[in-house]
């Protein structure tokens, strides 16, 4: 069974946006899906007896290649732009924090979002004023740390997190050179184990933008645990209002289960939208 989970951790990372993506976290969702799909599981291992490396061209291979590669673009791949990769060099080029703004470019939610920052970090702020922020589903986000300085008069604390762990050597890289107090560590938010997480419990105000859409995919009613759980009072969550992907809006009833969660547990709240994005303030 391994050597067949290699042949499809290999075939479904041959794909240039999640190359670098952690194979631990391939083979975590090939695992899922064989553990609901026993029967593939013993048709492909037949085949494999068989056939052996030859298997990668049979239906049933390339059919388990096509559903784990369209959940991962689905979670993490679809967001990347072409020149994700080009992160590092720019890093590099980068002579002071301002400089970083251009990395903003290489996710699609923040280079969506990049001429709008001065809005939400000004309505953000006016409302609360954070000592640490946590960021979690991150992406490129916390390159905007320039900017939240520009608003806040000062660079606060900051943890990050995301899903693969190459991505969090990164931010840490960044908020290295640049001495911010800042540190980055990978989980998955499907699960709890965040919550346990040092550097997270202190933070006093945590940002889900775009972040439950994905989370709500993988495991239905899992971001309503995670908030729930939040120490911080404060949170802020976004959605988008229109797919990064296909560009379709989306109906705004689509977001209901998520007013009646907030109002049920008597969280206060109000919002603000800016082009493509809806903001929700949340105080516990
Ligand atoms: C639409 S992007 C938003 C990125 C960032 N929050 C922003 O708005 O700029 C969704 C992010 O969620 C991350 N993600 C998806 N599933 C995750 C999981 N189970 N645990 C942690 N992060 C996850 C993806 O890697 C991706 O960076």
């Amino acid at each position: 069974m391994e050597q067949i989970i290699n042949l499809l951790v290999n075939q479904i990372k041959d794909k240039n946006q999640i190359k670098d993506l952690e194979d631990k976290l391939i083979i975590e969702k090939i695992t899922k899906y064989f553990l609901t799909n026993g029967d593939i599981r013993k048709k492909l291992e037949k085949e494999f007896s068989k056939k052996e490396n030859k298997i990668i061209k049979s239906k049933n291979f390339k059919e388990i290649v096509k559903i784990i590669r369209k959940e991962i673009g689905i979670i993490y791949g679809s967001f990347l732009t072409s020149d994700f990769d080009k992160r590092e060099k720019y890093l590099e080029q980068s002579n002071n924090l301002e400089d970083t703004k251009v990395i903003l470019k290489l996710h699609k939610s923040t280079r969506e979002r990049v001429d709008f920052y001065d809005e939400i970090f000004t309505k953000i702020f006016n409302w609360k004023k954070p000592n640490k922020i946590g960021d979690l589903c991150c992406g490129l986000n916390p390159m905007a740390i320039s900017l939240i300085k520009e608003k806040l008069n000062k660079t606060p604390e900051y943890f990050a997190s995301d899903i693969n762990p190459k991505d969090m050597d990164f931010l840490n890289l960044f908020f290295n050179k640049f001495n911010v107090n800042g540190f980055a560590k990978s989980y998955d938010l499907t699960k709890l184990d965040i919550l346990k997480e040092k550097q997270f419990q202190d933070c006093d105000m945590i940002f889900l933008f775009k972040a439950l859409d994905s989370l709500e995919f993988i495991k239905k009613n899992c971001t309503k645990e995670l908030i729930q759980n939040i120490q911080s009072k404060n949170i802020v969550v976004s959605f988008p209002t229109k797919s990064l992907v296909s560009k379709k809006e989306f109906k705004i009833e689509k977001r209901n289960w998520f007013i009646k969660f907030i109002e049920e547990n008597n969280f206060k709240y109000e919002t603000f939208e800016i082009e493509n994005e809806l903001f929700f303030l949340i105080e516990k």
